[in-house]
């Protein structure tokens, strides 16, 4: 049974503009997100608040979280990697954080400069911190299906740091295709382990598209029951610490292949063509997802296209 439902959480904002490099002002960033939450975007994750010597791109996070004309029924997620990422990102009052692990030693070492244990240890106090303030917590699981550093990643090994999230009372656990080298089958053995510990609702997919596999997986989620993905308007990102790792898979992308199985979104498919254009158009490039292309070449055309 697939889901009749499922809900997009918009990392554009964030995993999409944390990769580029020239600058992006923060009010381009703040533009782009309340284009996303006109589109229909109800789950934004806007900004991290990590190291500005690490992620540079990121220095504004407060300036763009302060910015956003909020709008009543969306959320707004940032990425507290520690404690002092917590209270900088606290002052600013979003709805939901995300600690940000990894399945992979090696990675770990990279993006955030620790251990996974010593990881689990720096995101304790920034679950009971976040909690005591109202404010729920994802957990995300980097490397997942494989690592730009170690290479092959187990199932084994995804299910000991999804064990180690739970028990440090995480709300959520998304499972992170950092590098985009997974594959439906190898895809549903790393989900049916977090799903050991988090309940369906509780659990969500993060699929980069670097091998052109997210939608692929993505389905092969749904038939799980999986019912809510991470993804990026327009295809934008990456990780600074993964390199060669394109964007997520893009939101008019997911949207498209959604509506088409009549699963709703909630989304608006032409509003989202808009926004992902739009930015695009900020950065100087053209969008990388195929359904924005596809549709941006038939406007003006005199055939309409019934969309999904
Ligand atoms: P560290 O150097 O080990 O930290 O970095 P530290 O505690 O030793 O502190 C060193 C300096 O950093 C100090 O400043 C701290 O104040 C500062 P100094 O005294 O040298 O001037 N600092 C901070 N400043 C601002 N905000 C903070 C913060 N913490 C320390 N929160 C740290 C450890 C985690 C901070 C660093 O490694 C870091 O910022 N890493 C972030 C990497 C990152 O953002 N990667 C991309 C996001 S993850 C991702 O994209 C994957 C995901 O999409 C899922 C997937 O696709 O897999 C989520
Ligand atoms: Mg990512």
């Amino acid at each position: 049974m697939l889901p009749t439902a499922v809900t997009l959480v918009e990392v554009g904002p964030r995993d999409g503009l944390q990769n580029e490099a020239a600058p992006v002002g923060a009010d381009h960033k703040i533009e782009l997100i309340h284009r996303l939450q006109a589109a229909g975007c109800r789950e934004i994750e806007a900004t991290s608040f990590v190291s500005p010597k690490w992620v540079p791109q990121m220095a504004d996070n407060a300036a763009v979280m302060t910015g956003i004309r909020r709008q009543p029924g969306v959320r707004y997620s940032v990425l507290t990697p520690n404690l002092q990422g917590l209270h900088a990102a606290l002052a600013t009052c979003p709805d939901e954080v995300v600690v940000f692990g990894a399945a992979s030693e090696a990675f770990s070492h990279r993006n955030i400069n620790c251990s996974i244990a010593d990881s689990i240890e720096r995101f304790r106090p920034v679950v009971t911190a976040a909690h005591a303030a109202g404010v729920k917590v994802r957990a995300a699981v980097s490397c997942a299906l494989g690592c730009p550093y170690q290479g092959e990643v187990s199932a084994d090994e995804v299910e000991r740091v999804v064990r180690l999230m739970r028990d440090i009372g995480v709300d959520h656990c998304g499972i992170a295709d950092t590098i985009g080298v997974g594959t439906p089958v190898k895809v549903q053995a790393a989900m049916a382990r977090a799903l050991r510990h988090f309940p369906l609702a509780q659990v969500s997919g993060h699929f980069h598209d670097t091998y052109g596999q997210a939608l692929a997986n993505i389905h092969a989620c749904l038939q799980m029951g999986v019912h809510t993905f991470d993804t990026s308007i327009a295809g934008l990102g990456g990780c600074p610490y993964a390199k060669g790792a394109t964007g997520n898979v893009a939101t008019e992308d997911v949207v498209f292949m959604l509506h088409g199985m009549g699963i709703a979104t909630g989304l608006d498919l032409n509003a989202l063509v808009d926004a992902g254009a739009w930015i695009s158009s900020v950065l100087g490039r053209p969008p990388v997802s195929r359904v924005s292309r596809a549709l941006l070449a038939r406007r003006g055309s005199a055939v309409e296209l019934a969309l999904p």
